[in-house]
């Protein structure tokens, strides 16, 4: 079965054609980062119009070599509402103009999907369940119990801001730009370890008792440290980033892994962009050998972690719950909870 993906949640529009929910057949992505990194910030309504600019042509792209497809799936939320608004609006157009099925998608179940893609033609394994994933996004930082296809437990999530928002909030603090998180991993590949004398950041609620995140007052601890030195100096700059991702990794790590033992898991996920930091990759990893739990670990490659259409498109085939085109409306604020 083949599925055309479509993803416009927030700054990239994305479209793509996947086979039996693993298969890339195509995958366009444009985003429309470069023009928000002035502003150190996404401008909804610029990337709205930006998503009205690509769409067709994205679209385009991706289905130039596929004769037929058998479904469209497209997201529906969380997300910008401007953006979001085109690629629901174009998906339901094309699906009732080629009479396929449609399925709305949850973009935080997108992301989980990455992980059954297909990369390379050596040996490919898909995650064997129960599986835990960690959601790290922009705008969320969830763990779910996944027991099987359709079957989800959401374990917990931030009470405060996410941990690719913390990213963001941290390296404008320090100066660093756009997206944050790979602005952060850049300024801290230039040391591999602490040498300023800066207290070590706090690892918030890495020993509490449940599943919950809290990052706002790494970005407060941040800007205490500023302020002590009262002048921007490189040496604090890298010593900050450095700590920000040590510190956000060290708690995601910690988290994940204590999920994957009282739930007795044989496989962990990562997914989101937060996902795409090499730090954290490493931490996991080295923790679970450490540890020796025999727990596979599943981390899509970075293009595969942040926004795409392809996971979309596997999510659809993995969960193929069609709805009628009119039923299908753009959730800015879809939660966690409705796929769960
Ligand atoms: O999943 P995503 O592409 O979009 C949302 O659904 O939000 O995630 C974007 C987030 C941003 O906060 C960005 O700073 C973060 O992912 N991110 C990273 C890296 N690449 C993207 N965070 C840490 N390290 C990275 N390499
Ligand atoms: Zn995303």
């Amino acid at each position: 079965m083949k599925i055309l993906g479509i993803e416009t949640s927030c700054d990239e529009t994305g479209a793509a054609i996947v086979e039996d929910g693993t298969k890339i057949l195509s995958n366009i992505v444009t985003s429309s980062q470069e023009l928000h990194i002035k502003s150190g910030g996404i401008i909804p309504e610029v990337a709205a119009r930006e998503q009205i600019r690509c769409i067709i042509p994205v679209i385009e792209e991706s289905i130039k070599n596929t004769k037929e497809i058998d479904a469209v799936a497209v997201t529906v939320g969380p997300g910008l509402i401007g953006s979001l608004l085109v690629g629901v609006e174009t998906g339901k157009t094309l699906a009732y103009l080629w009479n396929k099925p449609i399925i709305p998608i949850n973009h935080l179940l997108a992301h989980v999907y990455a992980n059954w893609l297909q990369t390379s033609n050596s040996q490919f394994l898909i995650p064997n369940f129960p599986a835990i994933v960690l959601i790290a996004s922009g705008g969320h930082t969830e763990l779910v119990l996944i027991e099987t296809h359709g079957k989800f437990k959401w374990l917990g999530g931030t009470r405060d801001d996410a941990a690719g928002e913390a990213f963001d909030k941290i390296a404008r603090l320090l100066g660093l730009g756009y997206p944050g998180g790979p602005a952060i991993a850049a300024a801290a590949a230039h040391i591999t370890h602490n040498p300023s004398p800066i207290t070590k950041l706090p690892r918030p609620m890495i020993d509490s008792d449940d599943f919950d995140f809290s990052f706002s007052g790494l970005k407060t601890a941040v800007l205490r440290e500023i302020k002590k030195l009262k002048a921007h100096n490189p040496e604090l700059i890298t010593s900050l980033a450095y700590e920000t991702q040590e510190a956000i990794a060290d708690v995601l790590v910690e988290k994940t892994i204590r999920a994957a033992k009282i739930y007795k898991v044989k496989s962990i996920l990562l997914a989101g962009g937060v996902a795409a930091n090499q730090r954290l990759r490493e931490k996991i990893k080295l923790q679970i050998e450490n540890l020796k739990l025999k727990i596979n670990l599943f981390i899509p490659p970075p293009s595969l972690c942040t926004d795409n259409a392809a996971c979309v498109a596997s999510c659809a085939y993995f969960n193929y719950k069609p709805l009628s085109w009119q039923k299908i409306k753009a959730t800015p604020s879809l939660s966690i909870e409705e796929i769960v």
